[in-house]
């Protein structure tokens, strides 16, 4: 009897240290929003070289016609880029844009109007550091435009706090924008409405915002819901919108003409192939991947204008 007394307390402590556990990692660990790192280098390897790769990109791909991991990534910033309708000698601020390939090809792709001023932030000190090593090592390069752009790039998060006037979303900051992409990784913003918000006012008349994202067929429900936010901390809870609903924020905010098209079907599977190939952490974050996706996950490419009326 006294046993399985013993047995019972047993457990119950073992349970009892095991949520003690998870609240920790819970709730402060995981208060780190930002879970990348100079992982995604590796993935842009070319397969059997020995060199090291010449693009550092870090998001899921667009897989449409292809199977390798650098030429997916370009081809989604190139459908963003498409979609943003940049502007000869436009000013563009590119936010979230990692170690700096899609400010790279910003600069150099002969089909893209060429800016006269990009702006980039990003929340990473060392892609912040990346992007300006590799911007400038490109602008000093025989490969270099001959009218070469302003680049101005910075460190810290996508929304403007009241107290950083260096911000390029602070209302005193020297330029406007034509264009202002955001190439996967909108939806980690606290919060994207707010970043919407600002990125509106920052945008000169006639101006165009292209978003790559991730938003819901179907609401979420409370305990997904704080899977993603909590645990896995990649997304706060109000970026947790469905298709219709952040529709109906790019409206309330002031942007017309908005346009969402659903690419879902290649940008998931194709990015769970390359990852499933990579080895058993691979495999199971496109597991992971492939449970998001049935709950409703969905990649999106999404604009709005702010209208020349105003
Ligand atoms: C999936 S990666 C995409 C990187 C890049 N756009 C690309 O395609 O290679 C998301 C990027 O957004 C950055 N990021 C995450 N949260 C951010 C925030 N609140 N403000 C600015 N950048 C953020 C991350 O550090 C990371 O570089």
């Amino acid at each position: 009897m006294w046993r399985r007394r013993y047995l019972g307390y047993f457990i119950a402590m073992m349970l009892l240290y095991i949520l003690i556990f998870v609240a920790i990692y819970v709730y402060f660990l995981r208060r780190s929003k930002d879970p990348y790192g100079t992982f995604h280098i590796s993935f842009n390897k070319v397969h059997g070289s020995r060199d090291p790769p010449k693009t550092e990109w870090l998001n899921m791909g667009l897989w449409k016609d292809t199977a390798v991991f650098p030429e997916a990534c370009q081809a989604l910033a190139l459908r963003l880029l498409g979609a943003a309708r940049l502007k000869p000698n436009g000013r563009v601020l590119d936010v979230g844009h990692g170690s700096g390939d899609s400010i790279l090809l910003q600069l150099s792709h002969p089909e893209l109007a060429k800016p006269s001023l990009v702006c980039g932030i990003t929340s990473l000190p060392a892609h912040h550091h990346r992007t300006r090593e590799r911007v400038n090592s490109f602008l000093s390069s025989a490969d270099a435009p001959d009218k070469k752009p302003n680049v101005l790039l910075f460190e810290g998060d996508a929304v403007w706090r009241s107290d950083d006037r260096e911000h390029p979303l602070s209302p005193h900051f020297a330029h406007e924008f034509e264009s202002i992409v955001a190439l996967d990784c909108a939806y980690h913003f606290d919060t994207r409405e707010e970043f919407l918000r600002q990125s509106f006012q920052r945008l000169t008349p006639g101006g165009c915002i292209a978003l790559a994202d991730l938003c819901f067929s179907t609401p979420p429900g409370p305990m997904f819901t704080l899977f993603l936010s909590r645990v896995l901390g990649i997304m706060p809870r109000s970026n947790m919108v469905t298709k219709e609903q952040y529709v109906r924020q790019m409206n309330d905010v002031g942007y017309k003409n908005i346009e969402m098209e659903d690419i879902t079907p290649f940008v998931f599977p194709g990015f769970q192939l390359f990852l499933r190939r990579r080895g058993n952490i691979g495999a199971a974050f496109a597991g992971v991947i492939g449970w998001l996706q049935g709950q409703g996950l969905r990649f999106v490419v999404i604009k709005g204008v702010k209208s020349s009326d105003r």
